[in-house]
C-alpha cells in the first residue's frame, strides 16, 4: 500500500512538472503534453496491477526517477519500469553456432521464422527467430573469408536481414531497401575485411524494425583474424568466452509478447529480463578468466553493467574491434546495439561472495554467476591488443556532415527530417574520411540520449564536447550514445559503395523516422 501510495504522488508530481514545463508553448506542444499525461496513467495501472509480484522493484524505480531521471530530464522516458531480479533458476543457454552448408566455402543459410518457444515453464510463448524459434546462431567468420549467406524469409511479413556493424557493399547491407516479402529469399557475397569484432544481425524492414526484434530476430556475429587467435585471451566458446545478448520485454498475462500493447513511441521498456533469451539466468563458469560478449539488444533500454561486489573488471574491445589496451571499470554502459567485451578474472574474486551482474540502473540482478573450484583454461590479457589509430591529419579535418538529433516520441527527427526512402540526405566518396558531427539537440523537458548508428562503416570517435573520449571508447565504434545538449565528431570512412542507414538506435525512434540515408560513391 505504501508504494502505490508513493507511486500515485510521484505521478502527481510528474504531471504537475511536465504542465509547468510545458506552459505557454505551442499546439503540439500541448499535443505531446496529453499524450505525456495519457502515457503516466497507462503507466500508473500497470504497475498497480503488479505491484504485488514486483516485490521490492517499485520502491527503488520510484527513487530512481527521483533523482535520475528527473535530473537528467527524461521526463518522457519511462525508465520508471524497473527489471526483475534474475532468480538464478535457469543456465544461460549459450546460442549455437551456425555450421557453413558445405565443408569448402563459408555458406550459411539463415531464415527467419515464426514458433513458439518455453520461456516460462510449461508455457509457449509465440516468437520470433533465425533458424530456431527465438534469437538465433551465432556466424562465425574470419578476415579473409569470402562469405556467402543465404536468406530466407519464412514469416509471413516483410523482413530484411541487416548485418549490423558489418562493413558490406550497400547492397549486401539488409537495410530497408532489401526488403524480402514472405517466402522470398536472396544469395549474398562478400569478403570480410574488417578485423576481429563481436557484430550481431536483426531485421531492418521500414517501421517494423521494433516489432520484429522484439518477437526475437537478433543473432551475434563472431569475426576472428591472426590477432585475436594469438592474443591468448579466453576464446573457448560457452565456457569462458561467452555471449550475452540482453533484452527486456513484457509479458501478458498468457506469457505472450504482445508488441502493440507493450509499445512506447519513446522506446519500448519492459520489466522482465531475459539473456539469449533466457529468463532468471545464472552462470556457471570455472576458477578462471571468462571473457564476456555484452550485446544490448534491447529495443531501448540503457544497461550500465557491473558486479554487485563493486569489483573491477577490464574491457578488451568495443564494437569493432581490440583496444589498443585493456581498460580496467567499475562499470560500463550500453546504449541499445552497443557492443563490449570484458574480461572477468574468478580466480581473482572472492568465492565466498554471491557474485552477479548487475545493472546499476536501476540495482537489478540480471546474472548470476556460479564459480565453480575448477581451475579452467590459462588464458591471459596481453598489454598490447591492437594498433588503433587517429591521425594528426583526421584529427584536423573539418567537419563535412552534422547531424541534429531532436525530439522525442512519435515526434524525433533528424535534422529536422523524417526518414524519407527517396530522399538521400548525405552523399561521401568511398574510402575517403569525413568528419560527421553528432549533436544531440535538447528539448523543453531535457531531452534523452539516442544512440547513433551508422551502416556498413566502423568509425572513431574523435571527441566528445570537444574532450578526449573515455579511454574504453579509443577504437572501433558503430553506435555512439549521445547525452543531450552533446556534440561528439567521429572519423567516418566506407570501404564500400551503396545507400547506407544511419539512425537513433532507439527501434522505436528508427522506426519514427529518426533515420536518414548517406550514398556512397
Ligand atoms: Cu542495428 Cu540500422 O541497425
Ligand atoms: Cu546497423
Ligand atoms: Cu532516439
Amino acid at each position: 500500500m505504501k508504494r502505490k501510495i508513493l507511486l500515485i504522488g510521484f505521478i502527481s508530481l510528474l504531471t504537475a512538472l511536465v504542465l509547468s514545463a510545458c506552459t505557454g508553448n505551442d499546439e503540439s506542444t500541448a499535443q505531446e503534453n496529453s499524450d505525456m499525461e495519457q502515457k503516466s496513467s497507462e503507466n500508473m495501472n500497470m504497475n498497480e496491477e503488479e505491484s504485488d509480484s514486483m516485490e521490492e522493484g517499485m520502491d527503488h524505480s520510484t527513487m530512481d526517477m527521483d533523482d535520475e531521471a528527473m535530473e537528467n530530464g527524461h521526463m518522457s522516458h519511462d525508465e520508471v519500469i524497473s527489471l526483475n531480479d534474475s532468480t538464478g533458476e535457469n543456465e544461460l543457454k549459450i546460442p549455437s553456432v551456425l555450421e557453413s552448408d558445405n565443408e569448402e566455402e563459408v555458406v550459411y543459410t539463415v531464415r527467419a521464422q515464426k514458433g513458439e518457444t518455453e520461456i516460462f515453464d510449461g508455457t509457449k510463448t509465440k516468437t520470433y527467430g533465425y533458424n530456431g524459434s527465438f534469437l538465433g546462431p551465432v556466424l562465425r567468420f574470419s578476415k579473409g573469408d569470402k562469405v556467402k549467406i543465404r536468406t530466407i524469409n519464412e514469416l509471413d511479413e516483410e523482413t530484411t536481414f541487416h548485418w549490423h556493424g558489418l562493413e558490406v557493399s550497400g547492397e549486401a547491407d539488409g537495410g530497408p531497401h532489401n526488403s524480402l516479402k514472405p517466402g522470398e529469399g536472396e544469395l549474398i557475397e562478400f569478403e570480410v575485411t574488417q578485423e576481429a569484432s563481436t557484430l550481431w544481425f536483426h531485421p531492418h524492414p521500414e517501421g517494423k524494425t521494433s516489432e520484429q526484434v522484439y518477437n526475437g530476430l537478433a543473432g551475434l556475429i563472431f569475426i576472428e583474424d591472426d590477432n585475436s587467435n594469438s592474443l591468448g585471451l579466453p576464446d573457448e566458446y560457452g565456457k569462458n568466452d561467452i555471449p550475452l545478448i540482453f533484452q527486456d520485454k513484457t509479458f501478458d498475462d498468457e506469457k505472450q509478447l504482445n508488441y502493440s500493447a507493450a509499445m512506447n513511441e519513446d522506446g519500448t521498456i519492459g520489466d522482465t529480463s531475459l539473456i539469449n533469451g533466457t529468463l532468471n539466468p545464472k552462470l556457471t563458469v570455472n576458477n578462471e578468466k571468462v571473457r564476456l560478449r555484452l550485446l544490448n539488444g534491447s529495443n531501448a533500454r540503457n544497461y550500465t553493467f557491473k558486479l554487485n561486489t563493486g569489483d573491477s573488471f577490464v574491457q578488451v574491445a568495443t564494437d569493432g574491434g581490440f583496444l589498443n589496451e585493456p581498460v580496467t571499470l567499475n562499470e560500463i554502459t550500453l546504449t541499445p546495439s552497443e557492443r563490449a567485451e570484458v574480461v572477468i578474472d574468478f580466480s581473482q574474486l572472492n568465492a565466498e561472495d554471491e557474485l552477479a551482474l548487475i545493472n546499476e540502473e536501476d540495482g537489478s540482478i540480471l546474472l548470476p554467476f556460479e564459480v565453480s573450484d575448477q581451475s579452467g583454461e590459462d588464458s591471459s590479457i596481453p598489454e598490447e591488443m591492437n594498433d588503433f589509430s587517429i591521425t594528426e591529419e583526421v584529427m584536423n579535418l573539418p567537419v563535412t556532415k552534422k547531424v541534429e538529433l531532436f525530439g522525442m516520441m512519435d515526434q524525433v527527427t533528424i535534422n529536422g527530417k523524417k526518414f524519407d526512402p527517396e530522399r538521400i540526405d548525405f552523399t561521401q566518396k568511398q574510402g575517403v574520411t569525413e568528419v560527421w558531427e553528432i549533436y544531440n539537440k535538447p528539448d523543453e523537458m531535457g531531452g534523452m540520449i539516442h544512440p547513433f548508428h551508422i551502416h556498413g562503416a566502423q568509425f572513431k570517435i574523435l571527441s566528445r564536447n570537444g574532450e578526449e573520449p573515455p579511454k574504453n571508447e579509443r577504437g572501433w565504434k558503430d553506435t555512439i550514445s549521445v547525452e543531450p545538449d552533446e556534440t561528439v565528431k567521429i572519423a567516418v570512412q566506407f570501404k564500400h559503395k551503396g545507400v547506407y542507414m544511419f539512425h537513433c538506435h532507439i527501434l522505436e525512434h528508427e522506426d519514427n523516422g529518426m533515420m536518414g540515408q548517406v550514398k556512397v560513391e
